[in-house]
């Protein structure tokens, strides 16, 4: 914690011209200064910033902010990180909250593990230009490799002494280093005749933090020796877990935000003949197999990922398996093969940098393509193997949480196949309840995704239903069918649990739950609102609903609401049963459920738009350009959502 007299100092002191100036070349203009925009790609200076109210603003991505938004957003850190940036910068002394003894000694711990890796980081780098071995050996195998001395310098590329085996721990140990730290660190190995180097005779690839710290290393044997490994990398330690980090971030950061997407390859020589020949946002999940958490360190920087893997068979699983992972992730995936045979780093070798980014612009597809072109061919005349294709892609864009995004691709699959959208689109909302499972399990719910749709785009103005317009009370009526659903039948099963996999059940409250939250939508009647939140509190916390629970609710009005969602004849057990309505609903919960949720959305959209038409129309009248602009834009967005909701829901509604 920073105290507060502290942040107000630092806010004083980091005037924008001056933080901003550390990255931007700033021209006077005016009471102004301008820039190129450090957010995005641009050759005319949209990017502004007003010494007077000490803020920036890009008129082009229309990122804005101030000092320590700006420190946040170009140094990707958190806010109090930032801070402390700002103040190390201006020699401010920073009070920091006392920590525990505990704390401090775990902190301790990590740090000492971290000056222990930056001291080896250093010391096989400086082998390569001050050791005779190391030059010999190391630097002329990466120069042999075509790796430029600037590459070098920036990936901190090094070489471990051969002989004798422990050089290195024995002169980390001369200069202070604990043998605890190293061993920790799996620098040095303990064995019964003592300590010796891990990498002793290797070239060594040091992997960074996102903020740059060496926190482990990889290392690469020279000569083709069958029993050796070819890479030999750290163990896992308190300051490196490979699942969590990617090879290569800390480098390409700033050029994934630019360029607003991330090359993904396998190894570390990838990641360097890429960025070699200009292509500076690329990554490797070196050699492990793709995280989930890795995938969300790229998201915090773009929603775009390209994977580029060998095509050989192992190439094309990999990048199959990744797929499915990305796009549960609700992000963009593209998928990009080499030549069998070929690599990211041979191929970037073998060709020119404008080659490269050629071959990347041509050949560059999206999945569908991709897991088409892979299958179609043999699957052309035989019927079953189109159908599994089919099922398949589908089942891939089923994963996707966000409604829209989803119907994009599924439009896009309907085409490559000539198949219907809507039959794919339902086989596909089918497949989510299976996947909505996953979210079951653990009784929370997905996380509002990042959507390309801001929230306030679907939101309705009070007035408007107030107004009691017809399409007002449709959109009512479409929340209140809802909640009936979840208070009759909320906790009935729409996927049964399988027990070999230990999955939980899908209930029907469940799955509306799940959906809604997904697309950031909440109820517009308060009262609704206020029931399908109690609800959803209720089920993460484990609770089991009773069917009564909302029939006894000390709320007059959610117990009146509960009460009228009764069926009509409950004073004659044998009307009830033999009544068809109930019967349909019961029999159909797994079609109603999710077509239900649908055309809510799909209530929600036509209100919108038709709000967002008048407000336009008001923006006009008064001249207000950058709100008629802001209002297009929704508008253009919502036309989208509306013409895949109508898809989907086909004719039944429609009709
Ligand atoms: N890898 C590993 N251990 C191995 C083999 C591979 O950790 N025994 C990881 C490394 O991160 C490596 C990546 O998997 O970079 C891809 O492996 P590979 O394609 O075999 O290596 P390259 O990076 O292509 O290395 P080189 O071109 O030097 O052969
Ligand atoms: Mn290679």
């Amino acid at each position: 914690m920073i105290d507060r007299t502290t942040v107000d100092r630092i806010f004083e002191a980091a005037r924008i011209v001056d933080v901003v100036g550390d990255f931007v070349a700033l021209k006077k203009r005016g009471v102004n200064y301008v820039g190129c925009c450090p957010f995005h790609n641009e050759r005319t200076p949209s990017f502004s910033v007003n010494p007077a109210r000490n803020i920036y603003k890009c008129f082009g991505c229309s990122k804005a902010g101030n000092s320590v938004n700006f420190i946040m957003e170009h140094e990707h850190l958190n806010y109090p990180d930032a801070l402390r940036y700002l103040a190390k910068k201006y020699s401010i002394p920073v009070e920091e909250k006392e920590q525990t003894p505990e704390e401090k000694q775990q902190s301790d711990r990590r740090e000492s593990l971290m000056v222990v890796s930056a001291y080896a980081a250093r010391a096989f780098h400086d082998n390569l230009f001050n050791e005779r071995e190391g030059t010999a050996v190391g630097l002329s195998y990466f120069k042999e490799r075509g790796f430029r001395e600037d590459i070098i310098k920036s990936f901190e590329l090094g070489y471990c002494l051969e002989s004798p085996r422990d050089v290195f721990t024995q002169k980390a140990i001369k200069e202070g280093y604990k043998e605890e730290f190293l061993v920790e660190t799996g620098l040095s190995i303990k064995s019964e005749r003592g300590l010796f180097d891990r990498f002793w005779g290797r070239v060594i690839f040091p992997i960074h933090s996102l903020s740059g710290k060496v926190i482990a290393f990889g290392g690469r044997i020279l000569k083709a020796d069958k029993k050796a490994a070819k890479y030999v990398n750290s163990p896992e330690s308190d300051i490196y877990s490979k699942s969590k980090i990617l090879y290569g971030i800390f480098q390409a950061k700033n050029s994934i935000v630019k360029n607003d997407k991330c090359f993904l390859v396998e190894g570390y020589t990838d990641v360097l003949s890429m960025y070699q020949s200009g292509i500076e946002n690329v990554v490797a999940s070196s050699g492990t197999a793709l995280t989930v958490e890795q995938i969300q360190l790229i998201k915090r920087f773009t929603s775009n990922i390209t994977v580029l893997y060998d095509g050989d068979p192992a190439g094309i699983k990999a990048s199959l398996r990744g797929i499915d992972l990305i796009l549960q992730e609700d992000m963009n995936v593209k998928v990009l093969l080499l030549p069998e045979g070929e690599d990211p780093d041979s191929f970037a070798r073998s060709h020119s940098a404008s080659e490269l980014e050629e071959h990347i612009r041509n050949k560059e597809t999206d999945f569908i393509t991709f897991k088409a072109q892979l299958l179609l061919d043999d699957a052309k005349n035989d019927p079953i193997k189109r159908s599994q294709l089919i099922t398949d892609v589908v089942q891939s864009i089923a994963l996707i949480p966000q409604a829209i995004t989803r119907s994009v691709y599924l439009k896009e699959c309907a085409r490559m196949f000539e198949m219907e959208e809507q039959m794919l689109a339902e086989t596909a909302e089918t497949m989510r309840i299976k996947i909505s499972r996953k979210d079951a399990k653990t009784q929370s719910f997905s996380e509002p995704q990042n959507t390309n749709i801001e929230p306030e785009t679907w939101n309705i103005e009070p007035e408007t239903l107030n107004r009691k317009t017809e399409t007002g009370k449709k959109l009512l009526d479409a929340e209140k069918e809802l909640i009936r659903l979840m208070l009759r039948y909320g906790q009935e099963i729409l996927l049964a649990a399988d027990e070999s996999n230990s999955e939980p059940e899908v209930t029907v409250a469940g799955f509306i739950i799940n959906e809604l939250y997904i697309d950031e939508l909440e109820f517009q009647q308060p009262l609704l609102h206020k029931i399908f939140d109690e609800y959803r509190q209720l089920m993460q916390n484990g609770n089991i609903i009773d069917d009564k629970y909302f029939l006894q609710h000390p709320d007059p009005e959610v117990s009146r609401l509960a009460a009228s969602f009764e069926p009509k004849y409950e004073l004659s057990k044998i009307h009830y049963r033999k009544s068809s309505v109930v019967k349909t609903d019961e029999n159909s919960l797994l079609e109603i459920t999710p077509k239900q949720v649908l055309v809510y959305k799909d209530e929600r959209v036509k209100l919108r738009l038709n709000e967002i038409q008048h407000a336009m129309q008001q923006a006009n009248n008064d001249n207000d350009t950058t709100r008629f602009e802001t209002l297009f834009q929704q508008y253009h967005e919502l036309t989208k959502v509306k013409m895949t909701l109508a898809v989907t829901l086909g004719n039944r509604i429609y009709q």
